[in-house]
């Protein structure tokens, strides 16, 4: 088996507005889980948005610089505090010094033991939910607490109708399995199910966020491990999510 090396790709474009989506290198899953980065480019500044870990930090740099300068890099968002989100942070700084540190209000106190962070500055995302300005565009923090971690945000781009979910639609890729967009989406369910049931904390954290997501114009999920939904198929991820009946500690035991 080959193991690929993709470019990455843009994704969604509104005029000055673009997110794309940072490539990959297939032997990263020998390390750890694959995650999607992304980077949101909207009037000359640039949003990094789940920037992961240490050991895939060599290719997100690389490909972000195709796109924009590193001093045009004005933040950083973290959908939440896990390992895969913000293993780099200790070196974000080196390399995009503009960049601020929009997280959960609860995880700013524990991110800095991942290391020197002492001149990031952290904006911390309220409970209720944040607007967050770049270049021209607001772009919406929205809550999405307990799915799973208890501080999750995902960001709402209206110029490109376009929600990044964070851990919410990630699928979990049998070995020599990838893609980049969910076309069969029967098919892409079966590589969700388990990451659901088992991360999610409960059904009632689910329907909430569902009861928010269902009012976005929505074109494009993007969520942070496995494939994007495009068109018809967001909708039918949202009715799956709907569908999926209890998760996490309702079904404990
Ligand atoms: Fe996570
Ligand atoms: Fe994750």
């Amino acid at each position: 088996m080959t193991l690929k090396v993709r470019n990455p790709v843009v994704v969604a474009e509104n005029g000055d507005v673009r997110f794309v989506w940072l490539g990959l290198d297939e032997s990263e899953a020998e390390k750890g889980i694959l995650a999607n980065q992304y980077l949101l480019v909207a009037d000359g500044e640039a949003l990094l948005v789940d920037p992961g870990g240490y050991y895939v930090f060599e290719r997100v740099y690389k490909n972000v610089v195709k796109y924009v300068d590193p001093e045009k890099v004005v933040g950083v968002f973290y959908s939440h505090q896990d390992p895969d989100v913000t293993g780099s942070l200790n070196i974000i700084e080196d390399f995009f010094p503009n960049a601020k540190v929009y997280v959960s209000a609860i995880w700013t106190r524990f991110l800095p033991h991942l290391g020197a962070v002492a001149g990031v500055k952290m904006v911390e995302l309220p409970d209720t939910g944040a607007t967050i300005r770049l270049g021209k565009r607001n772009l919406e923090a929205i809550p999405a607490h307990f799915l799973h971690s208890p501080g999750h945000f995902n960001l709402y781009v209206p110029d490109l109708k376009l929600l990044f979910t964070g851990d919410i639609g990630a699928a979990v890729f049998p070995e020599g399995e990838w893609y980049l967009y969910v076309e069969n989406f029967d098919e892409h369910a079966k590589y969700m199910e388990w990451f659901h049931k088992r991360f999610m904390a409960c059904r009632k954290a689910l329907d909430k966020w569902l009861a928010r997501v269902e009012k976005l114009d929505l074109e494009v999920i993007a969520p942070q491990h496995g494939a994007i939904f495009t068109g018809e198929n967001t909708r039918r991820f949202i009715e799956w999510l709907r569908s999926l009946g209890p998760v996490g500690a309702d079904i404990l035991g």
